[in-house]
């Protein structure tokens, strides 16, 4: 979703914003744009498109040491140049980028900008053209700016340049993230910290509804009402080089590869000196003390969520409720006596699972979030957070990052029924590093998935995704990775609801993946196929070894029943991948997706 870099400091402004917003690429986006002060004014270069066509318009003779950057990803108003960010003022003194969703500024357009001509269909001229008529009241930026903040409602991330001041960027947030790069001579700010790690691992948080004033040498952070508030820096603990793709020609290959070694790493993080289960005292606690679990989350998240409620059940003997976010804040279920709530999020910024936060915390409730950006904002305000150490992923597709959630929520069930003082008959880190062999088998068999995808996936329009039990989970996150990144149109089905509608859209040739890696379901599902090859379909079975049969066209290593998804989900999303490649689709930057979805 969109992206913000800012600069102020001694180098070709230029090259950081262009080099950061690449660096931001990865979060979804269809237009772009820079601007840049110098003492002949501000000069703002916009393309709807990529970054490289906004490399190449951007005149390369314009030095400055200030300037601010935006990738947007549309709401208000269609993908176009007018529509791109940086937006002005009136007059061309103000320039400003912004993310995220004004929710009143049809009530500012009317209350203070009647006499206003805009230029494009956006929200964010509004907040332009707002500082701008309360700089002629107020004469002074700094007021002007704060008191436009004051009066925005909805979700915002901002950076302010004044034409007349190449000295000062004016930043402000509330809701949609936005840190503070810190620099020796030169200050940044960005959305998340891939865009600014080449320049600094030192960063300053800023929390809603502050203002921060950020100049060459130092950084100012205050309350709307312009009290000066007091924080220390932190290290961002992201390697760059792990954002980078080496010789992978994309970054989901990249990371589909990565998982062997993150379930080791997992291991690592979650097991102490003497080979037991390490978590925060706290989380134990919390766990036991609940009766009731309410996982929050959404896409692929949403889908290890529906894995995780297997474990938390069946091993720690809590009754789990899994929901899709951005449901659950406008239809909200019955709460029990004493909930836990337990946010899924790879980025920790999507919006929907943060409204259900801020709801939650209101009604005094405690959360955990299970999350792979350990500073984002739904670490920092749930009350506990857990690492899944996936190392930064980049493609828009989850892949690392769901594996990695479902080894983490195994650890958390089974170290919750420890505390709890329940017998298991289940080692989940000697059991991760069995399926963290198998997921090595299964990356190394990529010709063999490459010539499936072309068998099945080749020119079909819509494909299905069968399965029962906890494949029926597998089998909706196969369908969700097929058709964000290939298009083909796909669902994921419990196979037993096939009879009840679904059947009736298998025609001759119609590819049907079913997935069996359960014993208990490995005969009825395979019933379920003999019905839809009946009518035609085009049948995949993806099994595991101890259940396979001659005609399965892949089979899986054997890894233990609970935590088969961690295996299964791996030929599912290199059947993605290759079906997206032949198709000659964008694979790590799908059209109309964004990675950090921090609108609501
Ligand atoms: C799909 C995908 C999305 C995300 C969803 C939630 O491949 O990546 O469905 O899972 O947008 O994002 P997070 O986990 O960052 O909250």
């Amino acid at each position: 979703m969109c992206g913000i870099v800012g600069y102020i400091g001694q180098n070709d402004t230029k090259e950081i914003l262009l080099t950061g917003l690449e660096k931001l690429e990865y979060r979804g986006y269809d237009s772009a744009g820079i601007a840049t002060i110098n003492d002949n004014g501000v000069h703002v270069t916009k393309v709807k498109g990529r970054i490289a066509t906004l490399r190449e318009d951007v005149d390369a003779t314009v030095d400055s040491t200030m300037g601010i950057g935006h990738t947007r990803w549309a709401t208000h108003g269609v993908p176009s140049v007018m529509n791109a960010h940086p937006h002005q003022s009136a007059s061309e003194r103000f320039t400003i980028v912004h993310n995220g969703v004004i929710e009143n500024y049809i009530d500012i357009k009317n209350e203070y900008l009647t006499d206003v001509s805009f230029v494009s269909e956006t929200d964010t001229e509004v907040i332009v053209q707002l500082i701008e008529k309360l700089h002629e009241k107020h004469q002074d930026t700094k007021k002007a700016f704060s008191e436009a903040m004051s009066l925005l409602k909805g979700s915002y991330a901002i950076g302010l340049i004044d034409a007349e001041d190449n000295e000062t960027l004016y930043v402000s947030k509330n809701k949609s993230p936005l840190l503070v790069g810190l620099g020796e001579g030169f200050n940044l700010v960005a959305s998340d910290a891939m865009a600014t790690l080449k320049e600094t691992d030192q960063y300053l948080e800023i929390f809603d509804k502050e203002i921060v004033l950020v100049s060459r040498n130092y950084v100012e952070v205050q309350t709307l009402d312009g009290q000066v508030v007091e924080r220390k820096p932190f290290t961002a603990e992201i390697d760059a080089s792990d954002t980078e793709k080496g010789t992978y020609p994309h970054f989901m290959l990249k990371e589909i590869d990565e998982q062997p070694i993150v379930m080791r790493k997992i291991i690592q993080e979650y097991q102490d000196d003497n080979g037991q289960l390490k978590l925060d005292q706290d989380i134990r606690t919390a766990m036991k003390d609940a009766d009731r679990i309410y996982i929050i989350a959404a896409g692929t998240s949403y889908h290890a969520g529906l894995v995780g409620k297997e474990f938390i059940e069946k091993l720690a003997n809590i009754p789990v409720e899994v929901h899709v976010a951005s449901e659950f804040s406008y239809n909200m279920p019955l709460l029990s006596e004493k909930p836990l709530f337990v946010f899924i999020s790879q980025s920790g910024e999507t919006a929907d699972s943060r409204a259900v936060l801020v709801k939650i915390k209101e009604l005094g409730h405690p959360a955990l979030t299970l999350t792979n950006v350990p500073g984002s904002t739904l670490s920092r305000e749930a009350n506990y957070t857990m690492h899944l150490h996936a190392g930064p992923e980049i493609a828009v597709a989850s892949t690392k990052a769901y594996t990695a959630q479902i080894a983490v929520l195994a650890i958390l069930a089974v170290d919750t029924a420890r505390v709890k003082g329940l017998e298991l008959d289940f080692d989940p880190l000697q059991e991760l590093a069995i399926v963290a062999n198998a997921m090595e088998v299964l990356t190394d068999q990529k010709e063999e998935l490459e010539q499936l995808a072309r068998d099945y996936f080749g020119t079909t329009r819509n494909a299905f995704f069968i399965g029962r039990s906890t494949d029926y989970h597998v089998a909706q996150e196969a369908a969700l990775k097929l058709k964000e990144i290939s298009y083909i149109q796909a669902e994921g089905f419990a196979g037993g609801e096939l009879k009840h509608g679904t059947i009736a859209l298998i025609e001759e040739g119609t590819p049907v993946i079913a997935l069996t890696t359960q014993e208990n379901v490995n005969y009825s599902i395979r019933g379920n196929v003999q019905e839809v090859v009946a009518r035609g379909a085009n049948a995949m079975v993806v099994s595991m070894k101890g259940l396979e049969q001659d005609e399965d066209a892949f089979v899986i290593p054997h890894v233990h029943e609970l935590l088969t998804p961690l295996a299964s989900v791996i030929p599912m999303q290199l059947l993605a991948y290759y079906a997206a490649l032949h198709r000659d689709c964008d694979v790590d930057k799908p059209r109309n997706l964004a990675k950090s979805v921090t609108v609501e």
